[in-house]
């Protein structure tokens, strides 16, 4: 059988390096689109280094030239876009920027697609951040969007353009609504990475505390590689659809905090309210967690739960790890990566 061919866009990313593990897993050739950096942004793949199954192109999102010439060339099965300005809070410093990302990209994908070759499978990385003021217990594939950041209003142009160009012109165009996934390659400055990697510090004495924004936002919180196996499950179908992926449990950054402080054997004591909320080291009285509105955004995303009865139904998709799983993995590699630094 001819092996299947994939673009990854955003495959220096978390979900682009465990996606890439998957399909070089499931024998597919991987071709990936790096930006040209000035320090290495490949750490997330480098263990992939030399793989026959996978080739690295330089190349920008933006550039919708070079992507037609690289679809055009490669000749892909599948189009995974996972490339994006990603971070919520820095939408709101750069949303034109974040904007020709997260939203025009896409399009540039779906026409260099129309161009090339309409049988192609794209996967669109679309978000629960679309759902932002949503009032409702779950969110699911039918709750209406109000989205509350640039980065969430470029998201849902891509939402609907890839709706757009699958009932118009008949593309094989699937958004998956995925909830926050995250893991031990998750960036630092995404709130469960900063907990578990500064709860380590602190229990090993090399940071005395952790500063964050809001702690009353709710997040349904699951495991990355498996929400990478549910986009490639929405490629194989027959046809294209839009499906939520999430664990069905949401939890406050205020839990997180404590379950990852727990992991580490510390119990906090919560003090104050607002920014004059602190979390104190029960055993010790230290005060290890603040609060400062410098984290806080603009507008917030108050409450995330997501339904993926659809997933399960359609996909055979459900998820495995929960959170209490997700933050002992976190802190496991977290606290044997710092200790190595001392
Ligand atoms: P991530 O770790 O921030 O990775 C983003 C990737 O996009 C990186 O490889 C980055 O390259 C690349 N990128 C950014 N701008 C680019 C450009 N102009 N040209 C080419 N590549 C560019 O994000 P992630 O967590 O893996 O998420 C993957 C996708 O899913 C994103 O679209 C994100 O918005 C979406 N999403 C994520 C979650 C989640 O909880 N993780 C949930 C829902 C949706 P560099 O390494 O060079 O920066
Ligand atoms: N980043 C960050 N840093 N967030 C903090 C902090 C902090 O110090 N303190 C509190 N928070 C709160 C944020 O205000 C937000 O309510 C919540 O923690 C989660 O923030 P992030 O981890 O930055 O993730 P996000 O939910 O905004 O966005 C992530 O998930 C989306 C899916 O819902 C990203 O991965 C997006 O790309 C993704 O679409």
């Amino acid at each position: 059988m001819k092996k299947k061919i994939a673009l990854i866009s955003g495959i220096t990313g978390q979900d682009g390096s465990y996606l890439s593990e998957l399909l070089i897993k499931k024998n597919y050739y991987v071709y990936g689109i790096v930006r040209r950096s000035s320090s290495l942004n490949t750490s997330r793949i480098d263990h992939l280094n030399g793989n026959k199954n996978l080739k690295l192109l330089h190349g920008d999102v933006l550039d919708s030239g070079h992507i037609e010439r690289v679809v055009s060339k490669i000749k892909p099965d599948e189009i995974y876009n996972l490339a994006a300005q990603s971070h919520v809070k820095v939408s709101f410093e750069i949303p034109q920027y974040t904007s020709q990302v997260d939203a025009i990209a896409t399009l540039s994908f779906l026409e260099a697609i129309r161009k090339v070759n309409k049988k192609i499978k794209f996967y669109q990385a679309s978000t629960s951040e679309l759902y932002g003021n949503s009032k409702l217990n779950f969110q699911n594939e039918k709750t209406p969007f109000e989205p509350r950041s640039p980065y969430a209003v470029a998201k849902l142009y891509s939402y609907w353009i890839v709706k757009n160009y699958r009932d118009s012109y008949g593309l094989f165009a699937s958004n998956g609504i995925l909830f926050n996934h995250e893991s031990p390659r998750r960036q630092v400055t995404f709130v469960t990475k900063k907990i578990t990697r500064g709860a380590s510090r602190i229990k090993l004495g090399i940071d005395k505390k952790l500063v964050l924004g809001n702690l009353y936002s709710y997040r349904d919180w699951g495991y990355a590689p498996e929400y990478v196996d549910g986009m490639w499950r929405m490629l194989q179908k027959n046809k294209a659809d839009d499906y939520v992926l999430a664990t069905g449990k949401s939890y406050s950054i205020k839990d997180f905090i404590n379950k990852s402080f727990n992991n580490l054997d510390i119990d906090i004591r919560w003090e104050g309210k607002g920014l004059n909320e602190f979390g104190y080291n029960y055993k010790t009285n230290k005060k290890i967690v603040l609060v400062d509105k410098k984290f806080y955004r603009p507008s917030e995303v108050n409450f995330l739960k997501g339904n993926y009865s659809k997933a399960k139904k359609s996909l055979n998709w459900v998820p495995r790890t929960n959170l209490n799983m997700l933050i002992k993995l976190m802190i496991d590699h977290d606290y044997s990566y710092q200790k190595k630094l001392i």
